[in-house]
């Protein structure tokens, strides 16, 4: 789970008084067991960031639906061109619109998508006396960008599906998180509910943390940054950038080791990522 979420569920909304429990992904028996009590709200995110876990969004929604709850997903890892969780049985939908809807990183943005009732009654009396506006030019960038996001998406994720194939297939990667291909836990979950494997592939390196770093530094077109769905390739060192909030146990936890990099795929030519990938693997 990206670790501003977790802060906010595990730090923030406790002082509120509001007590969670963190489920395993793909942990069958324990959404079951969570869901066995009357609950307000589920928040899922999937495939999570930065190693692809898989939820079930139709068996969640149903068990949630059964108890009361209100079933919010992040959908930020498979835009809304490869995942469409309200079709799948959840209530709300969360983007950050400054990875693909933006798609080349010029807008901070947000959006969240429900029922009619859902925006009207409860998002926008919330929100029109505490702030969130986005700024007309910022929303006219995003209006734009949406007229490319299915081609960037369709085209990224194809991109992003080769390069994971590769990977697999090199020493110098201990694994590869990709919920396109057949070896992830997850496949069969995977083809009922993502129509492509996603932009984002996890990767943990046979080495060290400074093999890691290593790589990323012999990368010519792939930049280091931490965004993603980006139209440029993006790879990054999660434990030291976007969940370093996070404690070492945490980390752990979510098999976020100091060998594991995030990388978002982007438009270059395919030939020229390999090969940028090869050269850096083999230096
Ligand atoms: C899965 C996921 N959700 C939410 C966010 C939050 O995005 P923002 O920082 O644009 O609010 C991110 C950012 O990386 C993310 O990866």
């Amino acid at each position: 789970m990206f670790s501003s979420c977790h802060v906010v569920i595990t730090e923030i909304l406790p002082k509120w008084g509001v007590t969670y429990e963190l489920v395993k992904a793909n942990d069958k028996a324990a959404w079951e067991k969570a869901l066995s009590k009357p609950t307000k709200a589920v928040f899922i995110e999937t495939p999570s960031n930065p190693l692809m876990e898989i939820v079930d969004i139709r068996f969640v929604s149903d068990l949630a639906h059964k108890v009361g709850a209100t079933v919010i997903v992040d959908n930020v890892m498979a835009s809304p061109v490869l995942q469409k969780p309200l079709e799948l049985g959840a209530d709300v939908v969360m983007y950050s619109a400054t990875k693909h809807i933006d798609g080349q990183g010029r807008v901070l943005a947000g959006a969240l998508l429900g029922s009619f009732e859902y925006i009207y009654e409860k998002l926008i009396p919330f929100t029109r006396h505490t702030g969130p506006s986005l700024s007309a030019f910022n929303a006219w960038v995003l209006v734009k960008s949406l007229e490319t996001m299915d081609l960037r998406v369709t085209r990224m994720a194809e991109n992003a599906q080769t390069i994971a194939e590769f990977l697999e297939t090199r020493k110098e990667i201990k694994s590869v998180r990709y919920p396109g291909l057949p070896s992830h836990p997850d496949h069969e979950v995977i083809k009922k509910q993502m129509k492509a494997g996603g932009t984002t592939i996890g990767i943990e390196f046979t080495g060290t943390q400074k093999d890691a770093f290593r790589f990323m530094d012999s990368l010519r077109i792939i930049d280091i940054s931490n965004n993603l769905g980006d139209s440029k390739s993006l790879i990054t060192h999660p434990a030291s950038t976007t969940h370093r909030r996070l404690s070492p146990d945490v980390q752990a936890e979510m098999g976020i080791t100091p060998s594991v990099l995030r990388l978002s795929v982007g438009l270059e030519h395919i030939d020229d990522l390999i090969k940028d990938l090869a050269q850096a693997l083999n230096s």
